[in-house]
């Protein structure tokens, strides 16, 4: 099969944006040590260019989590389950989740309960895109990248059947 992509944010667009996260990011934790956790698999693009935009005077450390609940279809279970843990101890440190897109919210909103029974100095959330008309669950995200229209995308670490995530673009699959 082959797809056609639409360009929605283009490479350029995310690039800039990512620039005034770090800033913003890097004005927030001066002076203290973070921990950025990214959800596998889609959050590794923009986690890795993300958290090269932090400042270095600010002692990042990475770690992931990978959360289920969509099968290889377009639409969340709400059964969230967690399948792979971070490996660093949360305890006393600032930790910023790092998740590619949010949608009914139900991934976040369990990762804060999950991640926030450990004790963290602090436990915020970032998220490249954000699909407010789809919100099943209300979460707190403290950073986003854009906001955008009800549209499956795909690129930049994101998927449709695992398979565009390396796309240097957002782009929309047209013929889904
Ligand atoms: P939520 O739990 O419904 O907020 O779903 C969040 C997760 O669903 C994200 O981490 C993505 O993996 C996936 N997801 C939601 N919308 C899209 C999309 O438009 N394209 C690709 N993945 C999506
Ligand atoms: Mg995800």
């Amino acid at each position: 099969m082959s797809a056609k992509i639409s360009v929605m944010i283009s490479e350029e667009e995310v690039a800039k944006r990512l620039v005034e996260m770090g800033e913003q990011i890097s004005r927030d934790y001066a002076g203290k040590e973070l921990l950025v956790v990214g959800t596998l698999r889609g959050a590794v693009y923009f986690m890795t260019e993300l958290t090269k935009r932090i400042d270095e005077s600010i002692p990042v450390t990475i770690d992931f989590v990978s959360a289920s609940s969509y099968g290889n279809g377009t639409t969340s279970s709400g059964d969230v389950r967690i399948l792979k843990d971070v490996e660093e101890s949360m305890e006393g440190k600032h930790v910023l989740v790092v998740e590619d897109i949010v949608d009914t919210g139900q991934t976040l909103s369990r990762l804060l309960g999950y991640f926030g029974a450990r004790n963290p100095a602090s436990l915020k959330l970032c998220a490249l895109l954000d699909k407010p008309s789809r919100r099943v669950v209300e979460v707190p995200v403290d950073y986003v990248g854009f906001q955008i229209e009800d549209k499956f995308v795909v690129g930049y670490g994101m998927d449709y059947a695992q398979i565009y995530r390396n796309l240097p673009y957002i782009g929309v699959v047209e013929n889904i």
